[in-house]
Formats: structure tokens, sequence, C-alpha cells
């Protein structure tokens, strides 16, 4: 017997998974840039500065806390937090993903990719 309405789920959780961020990003990442470290990296500063960029240039899209928004997934994930290196960040800051939503940061002076670095890396998982 065939159930419609079951195929349909099932279809539609496919797309779900084909259209959910699945990190495909990380993996283009060449290892250069995925060592690079954060020039700011333990300074008070540059976390309060990336705040206010994050909420100028990013809360629009993946939230005013970052928990994600829509296609805009949470920075608060594992992915973000642990798997991505702030070099791995740096990169897709610079490159985007436009093919899937997510714009590129190529015009924003270095400095202030990585002071936002540094404020989403203060957010813990
Ligand atoms: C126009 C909406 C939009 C804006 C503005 C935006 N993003 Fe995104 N971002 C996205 C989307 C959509 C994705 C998911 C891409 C995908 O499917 O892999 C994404 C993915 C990401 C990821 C990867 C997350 C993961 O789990 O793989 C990071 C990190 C990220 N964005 C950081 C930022 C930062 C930092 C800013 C501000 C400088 C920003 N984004 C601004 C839409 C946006």
């Amino acid at each position: 017997m065939i159930r419609p309405r079951l195929i349909l789920l099932v279809f539609a959780s496919a797309i779900g998974l084909l259209a959910a961020a699945n990190g495909t990003w990380l993996k283009e990442v060449p290892a250069r840039e995925h060592a690079r470290p954060n020039p700011l990296r333990g300074q008070p500063d540059a976390v309060a500065a990336g705040g206010r960029l994050y909420a100028e240039h990013c809360a629009k899209c993946h939230g005013k806390n970052a928990q994600g928004l829509g296609k805009a997934p949470s920075l608060r994930s594992l992915r973000v937090q642990q798997q991505a290196t702030e070099g791995d960040l740096h990169w897709l800051l610079v490159n985007g993903n436009l093919r899937r939503g997510m714009p590129s940061w190529s015009k924003l002076p270095d400095p202030e990719r990585w002071q936002i670095i540094s404020y989403l890396k203060s957010l813990g998982p």
C-alpha cells in the first residue's frame, strides 16, 4: 500500500537536510588558512569591538544572540565553537558561502574580521 503522506514527509525531511547548513565549507579551507592564528587573541577590547560589529553586520541574519534565525544557523554550535579554528572562520568571512546565502566580508578591514571572530569564540557552545 502506498502512503502518500508518509512519502511526502520523507521527501520534505530530505530537502530540509539538504537545505540545512552542513559545514561542507570547512573542508574547503586550505591548511595554511586553517592554522592561521588570531592576532588579537586574548584581548578583551577585541571581544567588545567584535560584539558591536556583530550587531551591525551579522545579527540581522544570525540573530541578536547568535542563536540562529531561519536559514542562518546558530553560531553557538559545536561546529563554530569547537570544530572550526579561528583561521577557518577567518577564511569563511573573507570568502563567504555565497551559494548558500552567507555573504563575503572581504570589504571589512582585516582587524575587524578578527574582532568579530574574537567575539564569536567568546560566546562558547
Ligand atoms: C544575509 C544573511 C547573512 C548575514 C548578514 C551573515 N550571515 Fe553568516 N550565514 C548565513 C547563512 C544562510 C549561512 C549558512 C550557509 C550554509 O548553509 O552553510 C551562514 C553561515 C555562517 C557560518 C558557518 C556556520 C556553520 O555552522 O557552518 C558562520 C561562522 C557565519 N555565517 C558567520 C557570520 C558572521 C560573523 C556574519 C557577520 C560578519 C555573518 N555570518 C553574516 C547568512 C548570513
